[in-house]
């Protein structure tokens, strides 16, 4: 008889500074329950929820239904955004030391939440306090201007899901520079390609993303690229190249967790965003595995920085353990996300998250949920 011995390795809990929870307003696709149940289940033990749901919190009395909607569901811990809009730069500032941060979208996406003009960027630069993050949704030149609004202000800027060699190029050069700007990118952007085949980071497999014969510069304006759309859309192959050369100039790994029903997906006008928060671990494992990445930059990327970025408390008694041997196939319905899909369905991935404590209890383990939904605490 031959005794295996898996040696679990011990994490510390991630942490996750963009994720979209649908709460309150489109909770078909998911909320504080099923979101951070699919968080603690990727190794997830702090989540950082964006604005842009239904109504989007941009406000004291829409901050307050979101995060009483947390308090009663939440499994992790948490912090909730602000969104800045056209004109509430006067009252989000006493917000702040309630929030995660200001969420700036100075690019359409998903949501109403949008800052057409800089005029409306400038009052909230100007007043929203240096203590707390802004946070742009600014792709290709609006971040370059968003740069150059964190060097005029001399504030700290963290740019959201970077996926463009210009971008990561960019930012390189003003941190050289002295600019207080930071930035995320997504395993996505890193594993996931517009139109070719996927990067050869997991062990094996396809996925919907590139099934889609066409994209970023390859699609016509207006044309949908299905499942597969997202912002920023996918790049091309130079950029993903681009960001892994330069990963010493990324600060986080997010998720940008962003899930649509697959019915959404499967439209003719799909939305844009993938689900992230039980793919993202198994996925850098893999490309722990791959020699692509080590540990060290998952702990950096996932916990330390994140955690000095945004001023978030540590959690005591709180670790993951994770099966680094254990090789498996990615499947949508494992998942707890209520999305009911992964752009990363069939991917053969190495590293399993087996058990995961927070503040001292067993919150999953072996495929289940034990933390109770109003478990989590607001980190804020
Ligand atoms: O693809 C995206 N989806 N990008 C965003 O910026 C928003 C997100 C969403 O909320 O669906
Ligand atoms: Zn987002």
């Amino acid at each position: 008889m031959r005794v295996e011995w898996n040696v679990m390795l011990k994490l510390p809990g991630l942490i996750d500074p963009h994720v979209h929870l649908r709460e309150p307003g489109a909770t078909q696709k998911e909320d504080w329950d099923s979101g951070t149940s699919a968080a603690l289940a990727g190794g997830v033990t702090m989540v950082l929820a964006m604005p842009n749901t239904n109504p989007p919190i941009f406000d004291a009395e829409t901050l307050d239904i979101a995060l009483n909607a947390a308090k009663v569901k939440a499994r992790c811990d948490y912090a909730q955004y602000v969104g800045a809009g056209p004109d509430n730069s006067d009252i989000v500032p006493s917000l702040a030391f309630k929030t995660a941060g200001l969420k700036m979208y100075l690019d359409s996406t998903f949501g109403e939440l949008r800052l057409d003009d800089m005029t409306l960027w400038q009052p909230h630069f100007e007043k929203y306090p240096k203590e707390y993050p802004i946070v742009v949704h600014a792709e290709s030149r609006s971040m370059a201007a968003a740069i150059l609004f964190a060097a005029i202000y001399d504030r700290p800027v963290h740019i959201a899901h970077i996926s463009l060699k210009e971008e990561v190029l960019l930012i390189k050069a003003a941190k050289e520079r002295g600019i207080k700007v930071t930035c995320e990118v997504c395993p996505h952007h890193l594993f996931l390609t517009a139109g070719e085949s996927p990067s050869p980071i997991a062990l094996s497999g396809g996925s919907a993303a590139t099934e889609v014969e066409a994209g970023r510069g390859v699609r016509d304006e207006g044309e949908s690229a299905g499942r597969s759309e997202v912002r920023p859309r996918l790049a091309t192959q130079k950029d993903v190249d681009a960001l892994w050369e330069n990963l010493d100039v990324i600060d986080c790994f997010a998720t940008d967790h962003a899930p649509h029903t697959l019915e959404e997906k499967d439209s003719d006008n799909p939305p844009p965003g993938f689900p992230g928060l039980e793919t993202l671990l198994p996925l850098l494992l893999t490309a722990v595995n791959n020699e692509r990445l080590t540990i060290d930059d998952i702990i950096q990327k996932s916990v330390i920085n994140p955690r000095k970025i945004f001023n978030l408390p540590e959690q005591p008694e709180t670790w993951i353990e994770v099966d680094e041997t254990a090789e498996y196939e990615i499947k949508a319905s494992e998942q707890f996300t209520r999305c009911g899909w992964t752009p990363f369905e069939g991917w053969r991935v190495k590293g399993k998250v087996k058990k995961v404590v927070l503040r001292g209890a067993e919150a999953f383990k072996d495929g289940e949920v034990l933390a109770e939904k109003g478990f989590g605490r607001n980190v804020r």
